[in-house]
């Protein structure tokens, strides 16, 4: 950082000011520390400004080339890391037309016409969350087809299906994985629902009331792949609604990567030992040698804390701001910019996880038949075939929980006649529904965990993800 004096007035807005500004001043001012990560939305935005001055008449064709092309200079200066950014210069918008006018000069000092850096920062920050918006989509399709993947392999493996995290009913490996890529389209949908709403551009709102000079919003629109101009300028310049939306679908789809993250602790402890993690996605203690953490599930779910805690930040930061810029609203990057890179860095951790972890089929299976997870299918027959009304068929099958339950076996392995004993109308057909893979086989309801049902879900989603 090399920092200009601040004895003098700035440079961009010092006309009116006679001495600099505070170092504190300059200290709580300053996005430059940051705001940085817009360089490359900054000057594409500058460069369509440019372009549309001059096909206006607003500025020359040659001060149009000699910006563009100045501007090209700079942004390849910020990639290679050279570019001296500077504190004083407060943030990236004035940091990269100052280094423009260093680079073409005259020319630069035109390129500010019929804008402000209000529409410049809306304008740059919603190009930001967009792309944002489209890395999410793609992390998402990442995860769901190593989701695919696993379900795929174990389409009719049995396990628990729990409520209450006891043991409800069996449910298919596959149809389990299937839930969290039902969950994850509709992330990607509410990131893809978000960008559609997003993508107008505030630019030519100018400071907040537009601007006298004849521009042309479309054509700025239009270069920078915007759907239209806003409407109104003072909205434009005022609203942060996109970036919420943004951190409203990443709250939620890391949440979703929490209680996926959460069930792969629980599967991989040694007491489940549904799943093996890898060892590239598991450390070690350095005191308990036979320690293997599933640290990286552990992480993902903390991680939720700070994307919903910037959801929050940038509420509490909006709600109270009268129209149209207040400074405040320059609270709305660093977390919207952490937010993002923890999203996705949690989607590909999740996504190395899953494509690497083992489902042990065994221990699911023998896990899928224990607690009486058949019952519910025993009490459904005595509805078909005996006939009972479904609330006595849960009664009688109650009681041959209970009594299998003092025997210590499972519902299958009760006799015909210990069964009869509890109620005469049971034969031995029975014993057709008590089976972990008669249960899910029957469940082909649409959405079941029937296999076949499964399969056909699996299916539609190749064909979607492909
Ligand atoms: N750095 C500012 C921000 O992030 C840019 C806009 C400044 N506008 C102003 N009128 N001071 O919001």
């Amino acid at each position: 950082m090399t920092d200009a004096s601040t004895q003098d007035s700035n440079q961009m807005w010092g006309g009116r000011f006679s001495s600099g500004v505070d170092a504190i001043m300059e200290a709580i001012n300053a996005s430059i520390d940051f705001d940085k990560r817009l360089a490359a939305q900054d000057i594409e935005g500058s460069r369509a400004h440019a372009a549309m001055l001059a096909a206006q008449g607003i500025i020359s064709d040659s001060d149009a080339t000699a910006i563009r092309e100045g501007l090209l200079t700079v942004l390849s200066e910020i990639e290679g890391g050279n570019f001296p950014f500077s504190k004083a210069l407060e943030d990236i918008h004035m940091n990269v037309e100052s280094r423009l006018g260093a680079f073409v000069g005259e020319p630069a000092g035109r390129l500010h016409t019929a804008r402000s850096r209000n529409d410049q920062v809306a304008t740059d920050f919603r190009l930001w969350v967009r792309g944002q918006c489209d890395a999410a989509v793609r992390g998402i399709e990442a995860l769901q087809k190593a989701l695919l993947t696993q379900a795929e392999a174990g389409a009719d493996w049995v396990m628990p299906g729990f409520t209450h995290l006891q043991t409800a009913q069996p449910v298919t490996w596959g149809h389990h994985m299937m839930a969290y890529v039902e969950m994850l389209a509709r992330d990607a949908g509410r990131f893809r629902d978000a960008r559609t709403r997003m993508n107008e551009s505030p630019l030519g709102a100018a400071a907040l009331a537009g601007t006298s000079f004849p521009i042309d919003r479309f054509a700025t629109a239009a270069a920078l792949g915007f759907d239209r101009p806003m409407a109104n300028s003072l909205d434009a310049v005022s609203d942060r609604d996109f970036a919420l939306e943004f951190l409203s679908a990443a709250s939620i789809c890391a949440m979703h990567l929490s209680r996926l993250a959460e069930e792969l602790v629980i599967w991989s402890s040694a007491q489940f030992r549904f799943v093996t993690l890898s060892d590239a996605f598991s450390t070690g203690s350095s005191i308990m040698p036979q320690k293997k953490n599933p640290d990286a599930a552990e992480l993902i779910r903390g991680k939720i804390g700070r994307v919903l805690g910037a959801m929050i930040g940038l509420f509490t930061v909006m709600k109270g701001l009268p129209l149209a810029y207040s400074k405040d609203m320059q609270e709305d990057k660093e977390q919207v910019f952490d937010a993002a890179d923890t999203l996705a860095l949690s989607l590909a951790a999740m996504t190395g996880m899953v494509a690497d972890m083992v489902a042990n089929r065994a221990v699911l299976e023998t896990a899928a038949s224990a607690g009486f997870s058949t019952a519910t299918d025993l009490a459904d027959w005595l509805v078909r075939e005996p006939g009972l009304p479904f609330r006595e068929a849960h009664h009688v099958t109650g009681m041959l929980v209970a009594a299998a339950e003092a025997r210590g076996v499972d519902l299958p392995e009760l006799t015909l006649e210990e069964m009869r004993a509890v109620h005469s109308g049971i034969d031995a057909r029975v014993f057709d529904v008590l089976g972990v893979y008669n249960s899910v086989a029957s469940r082909t309801s649409y959405g079941g965990t029937a296999p076949d049902r499964v399969r056909a879900q699996i299916a539609r989603w190749k064909e979607i993800l492909e």
